[in-house]
């Protein structure tokens, strides 16, 4: 599911079209973005894109609300001075759960968020008891409360906080084979909740969880279904783009805040998804 809307200053408004090599700016905290820049891809093969990932501060999760909101607003302002983008997806439950609104009063450019799946996986559920994996940041926050008070009223819905698949999901875009014991451990975390066996429908609330969806499926069984915002993010996307021309005058590329720049396997599994190198912000 996105949060749909997006915010445009009167100050930039009547919009001028943007130049039509003004890309779109994917952020995250680490490599997560990437299960929405996927999604994204199949609508907007021919958009220009900068991969943004603060992983300086990753992992996202374990931090305070105090340091998210200081950090992603500030972070976003300059990478959108550097780099001029026509639109920031923001591809990460924590940042937009707990910053979002600072970021559109921030800036003015419409900015895509991501926040927990909550309502279709509602509408999915068929034992009426909803998994939610997300990071110990989102799943705490009063964002996921209201989503659950009006899409899931009169369903049960279980959350857990697995870092331990961030960590996971990091490791396998890095070219290492994840400890499979973080797989079990975070499916405990669930079914070990009341009603927990009865979960049909899992909310993946962290955008790192799809890539590592196949290693969840094996534990989970055949019976569980996933649901995740990215396809929701692409088709907004390409709303607000609707009748924009896109030019890509470089290859697409990616910005890292920290360590990875230079890691071979790493620029290996980007290149999987269109980005042809890493550069340090
Ligand atoms: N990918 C991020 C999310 O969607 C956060 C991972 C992290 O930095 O802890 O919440």
């Amino acid at each position: 599911m996105t949060d749909a809307s997006s915010s445009i200053s009167p100050a930039a408004s009547p919009a001028a079209p943007p130049a039509s090599d003004a890309p779109l700016l994917i952020f995250d905290s680490g490599v997560g973005g990437l299960s929405v820049l996927a999604e994204i891809r199949k609508s907007l093969p021919q958009a220009p894109v900068i991969y943004a990932a603060d992983t300086a501060a990753l992992p996202y999760g374990e931090k305070t609300e105090t340091q998210i909101a200081a950090r992603v607003p500030a972070l976003l302002g300059r990478m959108v001075e550097r780099y001029r983008p026509r639109l920031i997806v923001i591809a990460c439950n924590t940042a937009s759960t707990i910053a979002l609104a600072a970021v559109r009063e921030a800036l003015a450019l419409p900015i895509v968020g991501t926040v927990p799946a909550i309502k279709p996986a509602a509408a999915m559920t068929r034992s009426g008891v909803i998994g939610l994996l997300g990071t110990a940041a989102t799943i705490r926050q009063a964002y996921v409360d209201n989503l659950e008070r009006e899409f899931a009223a009169g369903k049960h819905l279980i959350r857990h906080a697995a870092p331990g698949l961030v960590a996971a999901a990091e490791a396998k875009l890095h070219g290492i084979a994840p400890d499979p014991a973080l797989f079990r451990e975070a499916v405990d975390g669930l079914r070990s909740q009341p009603h927990g066996d009865a979960i049909d429908t899992v909310v993946l609330a962290c955008t790192h969880f799809p890539l590592i969806r196949t290693e969840l499926a094996e534990i989970l069984g055949q019976n569980v279904q996933f649901i995740d915002g990215a396809a929701g993010i692409a088709r907004r996307v390409a709303y607000l783009t609707q009748g924009q021309a896109f030019t890509r005058k470089q290859s697409d590329f990616a910005v890292f805040t920290g360590d990875g720049a230079d890691e071979k396997p790493l620029q290996r599994m980007l290149q999987n998804y269109g980005i042809d190198h890493i550069d340090r912000f």
